[in-house]
């Protein structure tokens, strides 16, 4: 029997007020995955999708892994219909909330507000991604209650720890390669071009994040007794800070541009017909002037071009008040940016040996790893993507542009490279939702058009042949 469409639409639709209930329970939970504190609410998290799921007829479970758990659920789809299986991905997870100071409404007491785009939801997690994974979750509730189940088979597979590094996923995809077995995966963790203008991303950078602690003196000294008859290891780090780009603004580590693939025509084409508006995006950080690899608009800075940045610097006295000390040691996290076709691997041994070149005589350099992952290019023509822009055009009324981000996501990557599929990126916040920041908000109108496009892109795709 075929359901139509129209009904699961209707449905999706008058289930949006309990829909936002649903999620404000789930952002009630502070699944900080970083912080080892919140490893029983994580746990908590991941049962209460599981229990979601159950409910509207998927076979769930959170199942173990070193780290926090990742939640699997499967559907087989209508009996006797051969259509695509579909893989969603999205993370339960979030960051920390910190600093606690700037919310204007508790983290995780979330809280519907106006603004200029109707009413939203602002929580931790709100766009990022827990209101995105209640997108597609409330398209499969809606399908479960018009035709007792979704159009095509389904698997989910939510993840518990992308944003402290995403360690189990590889080993826990290696391990259970049959159980995820798909045609096409489907990610709702980016962004829209505006609010009335759906877009599926097609790059993401990758990432290469270190901790370099330089440890000179055995102890703190005093700065009259010393200064000046040895290094100073915070004004040494400095230098080798400073040393990561030259004065525009270009990375200055050697080989770091070797082996950077220009942009392909197409996409250039494609994203001229865009008018980013480089004003806007720097109005919306507070500034007036850009910086950067000179030639380039702020749009290719961030989304195609590779970069170093200091993400946090310690060292000293930074207490009220002044102290004379010299500090026994001083430590930087940095953080690498990578585009197509740099190689993680390669980054972090040119980021090492530019930093080794430029310890102290007699000091010593410690460099943790906070993880490495690959840029990534996906497919930017097929069958399902075909059908995923029909879909979203039936609910927007415009077709989505191709986009690409600054962003990282390692689980595309591993999809890619484990379970051999491309993904879909297809997400639904905006770019002033403060994402990591104080305040993260989702515009209900984007939860509710994603519910509807989750909704239509499952009918759209059951209508291929795997
Ligand atoms: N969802 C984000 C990435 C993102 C945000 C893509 C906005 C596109 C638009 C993801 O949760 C994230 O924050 N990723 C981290 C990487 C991770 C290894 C900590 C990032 O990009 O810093
Ligand atoms: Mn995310
Ligand atoms: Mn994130």
């Amino acid at each position: 029997m075929q359901t139509s469409l129209d009904s699961v639409l209707a449905r999706t639709d008058a289930n949006h007020p309990e829909a936002v209930e649903r999620l404000k329970a789930f952002l009630r939970i502070p699944t900080v995955s970083t912080d080892p504190a919140f490893a029983a609410d994580v746990r908590r998290g991941a049962e209460w999708l599981v229990t979601q799921l159950r409910e509207i007829g998927f076979e769930a479970n959170a199942m173990a892994t070193l780290g926090h758990p990742m939640v699997v659920a499967t559907h087989p789809g209508p009996k006797g219909v051969t259509a695509p299986r579909v893989l969603f991905y999205g993370h339960y997870d979030v960051q920390p909330a910190d600093p606690l100071e700037l919310w204007e409404s508790p983290p995780f007491e979330p809280v519907v507000v106006n603004g200029p785009h109707g009413p939203r939801i602002v929580a931790r997690g709100a766009v990022d991604d827990k209101g995105q994974v209640m997108t597609f979750i409330e398209a499969l509730r809606a399908w479960h209650a018009c035709a007792g189940g979704p159009p095509c088979p389904v698997t989910l597979m939510l993840e518990g720890e992308e944003e402290s590094g995403s360690a189990s996923l590889e080993p826990f995809m290696e391990a259970h390669r049959d159980l995820l077995k798909a045609d096409v995966a489907i990610v709702s963790d980016t962004g829209m071009w505006d609010v009335d203008h759906p877009a599926i991303t097609t790059m993401l950078r990758g990432l290469v994040y270190v901790e370099a602690t330089l440890i000179g003196p055995s102890h703190d000294l005093h700065s009259g007794l010393y200064g000046g008859a040895i290094a100073n290891p915070i004004n040494a780090l400095a230098r080798m800070v400073a040393s990561l780009h030259h004065p525009d603004g270009r990375v200055a580590i050697e080989g770091f541009y070797d082996t950077v693939r220009p942009l392909p025509e197409k996409t250039k084409a494609q994203w001229a017909k865009l008018n980013f508006d480089d004003a806007a995006f720097l109005a919306a950080a507070g500034l007036q002037h850009g910086f950067g690899e000179p030639g380039y608009s702020a749009m290719e800075q961030t989304w195609c071009r590779p970069t170093c940045d200091c993400n946090g610097i310690k060292g000293g006295y930074i207490g009220e008040g002044a102290k004379t000390v010299i500090a026994s040691r001083a430590s930087v996290k940095i953080s690498c940016r990578l585009v197509a076709d740099m190689d993680p691997e390669k980054v972090y041994k040119q980021l090492e040996a530019h930093l080794r070149a430029r310890v102290p005589a007699g000091f010593k350099l410690e460099i943790t790893s906070f993880g490495r992952n690959p840029p990534i290019r996906v497919a930017d023509e097929s069958p399902y993507l075909t059908a995923a822009e029909h879909a979203l055009t039936g609910v927007y009324g415009v077709g989505p542009v191709r986009i690409g981000t600054g962003g990282s996501i390692p689980a595309v990557g591993s999809i890619q490279r484990i379970l051999g599929l491309e993904s879909l990126l297809v997400g639904f916040g905006l770019d002033d939702d403060r994402v990591h920041s104080p305040n993260e908000k989702f515009e209900l109108t984007c939860f509710r058009r994603g519910s509807l496009s989750h909704a239509a892109i499952l009918h759209a795709l059951a209508q291929l042949r795997p």
